[in-house]
């Protein structure tokens, strides 16, 4: 999935030419692209357009179909033939919309056909996806597997000229040998090679569970039908007879990867749909818990709101403070599983009640962990009441064995826990709350991270906005172990 993480250029950094014989056409498509900031140079025909192409560079092209001069596919062909611009990504954009025009011009190379009409609706998204497989495709690795040097050369020659990265293998055994160090995205492999020909080559990759979803295209000078046949049968993709034209390889292997690309696409989709339910169904959860208790409400947002801003004092990325926010917002997501009795109750807890109590971060921490996109703020709901001096729970963590995300938690809520109202007392002022933040450090809370929500609140009332202010409303935390300088009648 790694290629699914490159980044898209911004589309006003992009450079697009637009091919048609419309002026009319072609201003409504460059008024479409300029409004998205791209930098569009027009062309009135194929002609002019590859005069254009070979003086200036693109990022994109966009070509009408039938133009005087040079037609779009001539055009095609002859820009995927050149290597100074056969890496250029083309859109043909026709109003012949036949199954034999589109197919023509993905022969010629194009890496899309979308309508006049569909143009209207998708051109911009079209132009994201293009450059989005563009992207992918750009430094993927194939293995070219053949006992001819010639024949190695030559792939090797035609796939790195349009960005293709390359590794070589002269028979199926030494082919196996490079993938115990490389992954390639591709295989390209003969059949009859010494050692170990491409049918047991083929047979070997497809029996290894790692290796058998790299596309495997054969290539043989062997046109036997039932040869094939019999590939495809034990896993090839497809495959080339030879003498094959290298543009009719590329564009083989394009296909090939764009496809798998786009069933990469559709599963990214799909686990990010997944886990947004998921994250959409615990933050309901989190919800149910507020609202169990309005001395609980908003609590979670307002230690989220603290932590993130301890965490990005602290130099943290926004990836990092991102995920230092959901962990505040979720922290006490356990107390789904504390009774009522216990969690609601105004008075004096219990020893018993006290240890129900206290059993809610490793509840937390059970009910999120079958999560796999929120394991890393698994931390923070189970270790928010560690101590620095190691008298916390669930584990009795000492100093920097506690996670740092669960450190900045802990300051986030104990602050708030100080100044929100409770059944059993009211909040105290900021001031006081901040004393007792500062004379929990080095015990109760880790120096570093106090140190710095300190600097933080006093700059912010300094500018007569405090934290507190930001996170306003009134809330709850369970009894927090303050240090005995505390004015503030604990709950245990
Ligand atoms: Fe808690």
């Amino acid at each position: 999935m790694d290629g699914l993480t490159k980044t898209l250029p911004l589309l006003k950094e992009l450079r697009i030419l637009i091919v048609d014989d419309s002026a009319v056409v072609r201003s409504v498509l460059s008024k479409e692209l300029l409004r998205s900031g791209v930098q569009v140079t027009q062309a009135e025909n194929g002609q002019q357009a590859l005069d254009i192409a070979l003086r200036k560079e693109f990022d994109l092209i966009i070509t009408d179909v039938e133009m005087p001069c040079m037609n779009g596919i001539e055009l095609c062909r002859r820009l995927k033939s050149d290597p100074r611009t056969q890496q250029i990504p083309i859109v043909i954009l026709s109003s012949l919309d036949s199954e034999e025009d589109i197919r023509k011009g993905f022969l010629a190379g194009a890496s899309t056909y979308i309508t006049k009409a569909q143009a209207k609706e998708s051109l911009i998204e079209t132009i994201e996806t293009v450059l989005q497989k563009t992207t992918f495709q750009r430094g993927r690795l194939i293995l070219v597997v053949d006992d001819s040097s010639t024949v190695r050369t030559l792939v090797e020659k035609g796939l790195k000229e349009v960005g293709f990265e390359v590794v070589k293998a002269e028979n199926g055994r030494a082919a196996l040998e490079i993938l115990k160090n490389e992954r390639p995205d591709l295989i390209l492999s003969d059949i009859d090679m010494p050692e170990m020909n491409g049918e047991e080559f083929c047979k070997a990759v497809h029996s290894d569970p790692l290796l058998a979803t790299i596309p495997f295209v054969v290539l043989s000078a062997n046109n036997d039908r039932p040869i094939m046949r019999r590939m495809l049968q034990i896993g090839a993709d497809s495959y080339l007879v030879k003498p094959f034209n290298i543009d009719q390889l590329v564009i083989t292997v394009e296909k090939l990867l764009s496809d798998k690309l786009l069933l990469l696409y559709k599963e990214k989709e799909r686990l990010e749909t997944e886990q947004r339910l998921i994250l959409a169904s615990i933050t309901s959860l989190c919800c149910a818990l507020e609202a169990r208790d309005a001395y609980t409400r908003g609590h979670s947002e307002a230690v989220a709101s603290i932590a993130t801003r301890i965490a990005a004092g602290m130099g943290m990325s926004r990836e990092e403070t991102d995920l230092v926010m959901l962990g505040g917002k979720l922290h006490d997501l356990g107390k789904i599983g504390v009774v009522d009795s216990v969690l609601l109750k105004p008075g004096k807890l219990s020893d018993e009640e006290f240890a129900i109590i206290k059993r809610h971060p490793v509840i937390g921490a059970d009910i999120l962990r079958p999560v796999p996109s929120l394991a890393k703020i698994l931390p923070i709901v189970l270790y928010h009441h560690e101590r620095i001096d190691g008298k916390g729970y669930p584990e009795g963590l000492k100093g920097d064995r506690i996670p740092l995300w669960a450190r900045i938690t802990a300051v986030g809520d104990t602050y708030h826990a100080l100044t929100s109202d409770r059944p059993y007392r009211a909040g105290m002022d900021r001031e006081k709350a901040l004393q007792i933040i500062e004379s929990a450090s080095g015990t109760q809370l880790c120096p570093d991270c106090v140190e710095i929500f300190l600097k933080m609140e006093l700059w912010a009332g300094e500018s007569g906005d405090t934290v507190s202010d930001r996170t306003g409303g009134p809330s709850d935390e369970e009894p927090i172990a303050l240090p005995d300088a505390a004015a503030a009648p604990a709950r245990k």
